[in-house]
């Protein structure tokens, strides 16, 4: 019992929190304890990490005693209030929630993009808005090929962005209106079965939404480029855990070939190329939900402006959009 390491997952009980769990055993680093960490409410019950079980614990500022590793998906305020608490008790916090990723002193962490921004000094490492991941993990490769001066992208969003209760409101007014019965909206304010809406986080002045935002400001972060043009469209779908993303690339000179596009994606780590014409199959969410990989594929040239190029990508929110990247960046970090 004294070899490998003590870990917390704050949220245990949620979306992200219980694919943070079911991946603990698959990783490289030993581990020796699981502390599963929610509200009150979840207190008591038992939850399965690394072949055993565990009894949840309500979230508490004295939980992280002996913690060397604390993954926080319980929402930004939590990650606010305990994230310090944890790191003054000598954990390493990978946080999943929107509470530090644009602070300056805190890398915003895709492994394969830029785990060169986590230092020996950071205690907390953000995890990307999973969009933000999604994107990046299809376009920054492409910066091999040419300097890019400009993303447009509009994203096809699950249900499993919003938790575990999105999901199940999800499943349930599909249910309920196959059934002739009205769809009851109450994660959501309208309804998320057979519908598509703009995605439900609050608009600003500028016609933004907060997740578009957050695509924004997160894009350029990661790719250390806080002038590149970026202009979402944010879209929630009836999806129930695979992102999609309809993507442009503009280049500052003419677009790389889709040969060159196609070659560098296959060489991508985390990335597989989906794009057969022939057999008109490329990336679709029901595919790419449970893998790790992102799927990218219609790589075409833009016939009317010789700099841009456009790509359709899919990949499992759950997985590379949160818990998969934060395993990877404790991973990479662990290792360093
Ligand atoms: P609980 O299940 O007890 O509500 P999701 O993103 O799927 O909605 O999951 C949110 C996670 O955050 C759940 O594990 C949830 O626990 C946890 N959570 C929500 N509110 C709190 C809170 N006040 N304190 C601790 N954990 C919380």
């Amino acid at each position: 019992m004294s070899e490998g390491l003590k870990v917390a997952v704050v949220g245990a009980t949620g979306a992200v929190g219980s694919e943070i769990l079911r991946l603990l055993g698959d990783r490289w680093f030993p581990v020796r304890e699981v502390v599963p960490l929610a509200s009150a409410r979840s207190a008591g019950k038992s939850v399965v990490a690394v072949g055993r079980e565990w009894t949840v614990q309500p979230l508490g500022p004295s939980c992280f005693d002996g913690v060397d590793v604390a993954f926080f998906s319980a929402g930004a305020s939590r990650s606010k209030e305990y994230a310090p608490l944890a790191v003054e008790a000598g954990a390493l916090v990978v946080d999943n929630s929107s509470a530090f990723r644009m602070d300056p002193d805190v890398p915003l962490i895709v492994p394969e993009i830029n785990a060169h921004a986590m230092l020996p000094h950071h205690r907390i490492i953000a995890v990307p808005n999973c969009s933000a991941i999604i994107l990046l993990m299809a376009v920054a490769p492409l910066r091999a090929l040419g300097r890019i001066r400009r993303i447009l992208v509009s994203t096809y969003q699950s249900a499993s962005g919003a938790g575990a209760a999105a999901m199940e409101e999800l499943r349930t007014q599909a249910e309920d209106v196959l059934a002739g019965r009205p769809a009851q909206p109450c994660v959501f304010d309208q309804p998320i079965a057979f519908n598509l809406f703009s995605h439900n986080t609050p608009i600003s002045d500028d016609g933004f939404n907060g997740e578009e935002r957050k695509v924004i400001e997160e894009s350029q972060k990661i790719l250390g480029m806080p002038d590149l043009w970026v202009t979402p469209t944010c879209i929630r779908v009836p999806v129930m855990r695979a992102h999609s993303e309809s993507i442009t690339v503009e280049f500052e000179g003419d677009a790389p070939s889709e040969e060159s596009v196609r070659r560098v994606l296959e060489g991508a780590a985390g990335v597989r190329v989906v794009d057969d014409r022939a057999a008109n199959r490329f990336p679709t969410p029901l595919e790419a939900s449970g893998q790790d990989d992102v799927l990218v594929g219609r790589i075409r040239r833009d016939p009317f402006d010789p700099r841009s190029l456009s790509l359709f990508a899919c990949g499992d929110q759950l997985l590379k959009g949160a818990a998969l990247n934060a395993l990877q960046i404790a991973e990479a970090r662990l290792s360093g």
